[in-house]
């Protein structure tokens, strides 16, 4: 096996990322890239020094701006770009992420035209757009992880409310990554159980409002945006994809006439396996969920609209 992942941006999600793929030795060779140098170098060294601490055999190799390096990866993962500060919304990124995600996408894919994209970097829907314009590739091999993310938070607070396994909760959620997401109550069940058996609409609506808010719940404890979680949920869908998995996962994906909406990323139920996205699954949704994911895409286009007015393709 001689399988090269690259992940772009060194940061706190990027290093994440990269730690977890190679901890779960998905690749022979793991390049984590940045801008600034020595930060990938020292990172990656630092990680491979864990390898025999920590039982992996992943080779973690660090470089500046050297896409060369990256030549032939499986599986790309962007996640260069600023994060969000205290009183940012993701929207606010767009300005200095859209150009970013656009460069390393056009560098990275250069080298390898074959490897699927998975887009980290915030606005997260746009950005999505923006490297499936740069990459010029079918839009199966293109695509988002927050779903992953915001299910885990969204199980995460069901298990402390329910005091129950967060591993026996199954959910899904719909749209954008940002306040407009759709957890979907009718489609969350511990075991099988529907929820609304075990939890009062009361409890579970500031669940979902809690989830909505789950990454500035974090970047106001913290003053910027979380890794831990979305370091492992990008690493959950790269796992999928490399042992073609068949996992179905919430991804922000190109949605082109499915759920009548058309020409826009957004986050919906797919399955994921060594073409990337396999499929995507179609709910039958009921009259408020679907408003709720019309509402969702009506902000996404809103974000769509800034990055047009760009003119960066
Ligand atoms: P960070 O600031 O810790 O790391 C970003 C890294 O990108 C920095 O090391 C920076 O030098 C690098 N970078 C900037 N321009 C670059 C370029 N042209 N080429 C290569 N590297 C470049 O930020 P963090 O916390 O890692 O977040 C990264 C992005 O991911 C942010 O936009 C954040 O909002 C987003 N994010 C998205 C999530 C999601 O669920 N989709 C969850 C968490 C963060
Ligand atoms: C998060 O949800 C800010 O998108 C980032 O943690």
């Amino acid at each position: 096996m001689d399988r090269r992942i690259t992940v772009i941006g060194a940061g706190n999600v990027g290093a994440t990322v990269a730690q977890e793929i190679a901890r779960k030795d998905l690749a022979k060779e793991v390049v984590l890239v940045d801008v600034k140098e020595g930060t990938a170098e020292g990172k990656a060294l630092d990680m491979w020094q864990t390898s025999s601490i920590l039982n992996f055999d992943s080779r973690v190799v660090g470089v500046t701006n050297d896409y060369l390096r990256t030549r032939n990866s499986s599986v790309i993962v962007i996640t260069a770009g600023i994060p969000r500060k205290p009183g940012m919304s993701r929207d606010d990124l767009i300005k200095t992420n859209a150009a970013i995600v656009k460069e390393v996408t056009e560098r990275s894919v250069k080298y390898s035209p074959d490897a699927i994209i998975i887009v980290v970097s915030n606005p997260l829907d746009v950005m999505t757009y923006a490297a499936y314009l740069a990459a010029n590739k079918s839009p199966n091999k293109v695509f988002g992880m927050a779903g992953v993310l915001d299910t885990g938070r969204y199980k995460a607070f069901l298990a402390e409310a329910l005091n129950i396994s967060p591993k026996d909760i199954h959910a899904l959620l719909l749209g954008s990554h940002g306040d407009t997401m759709v957890p979907l109550k009718r489609y969350t069940s511990v075991s099988g159980i529907p929820v609304t058996d075990l939890l009062g609409d009361d409890v579970l609506d500031k669940i979902i409002e809690r989830t909505r808010k789950g990454g500035g719940e974090l970047v106001n404890l913290m003053g910027t945006s979380a890794w831990y979680a979305p370091g492992a949920a990008v690493a959950a869908m790269v796992d999928a994809i490399i042992r073609d998995q068949h996992r179905v996962f919430p991804v922000c994906a190109y949605v082109d006439g499915e759920y009548g909406l058309k020409d826009i990323y957004l986050g919906v139920p797919v399955i994921l396996g060594k073409n990337g996205i396999e499929r995507i699954i179609h709910l039958n949704l009921d009259e408020h969920e679907m408003k709720l994911l019309m509402d969702s895409a009506k902000s996404v286009k809103e974000v769509m609209n800034v990055l047009d007015e760009m003119k960066l393709f």
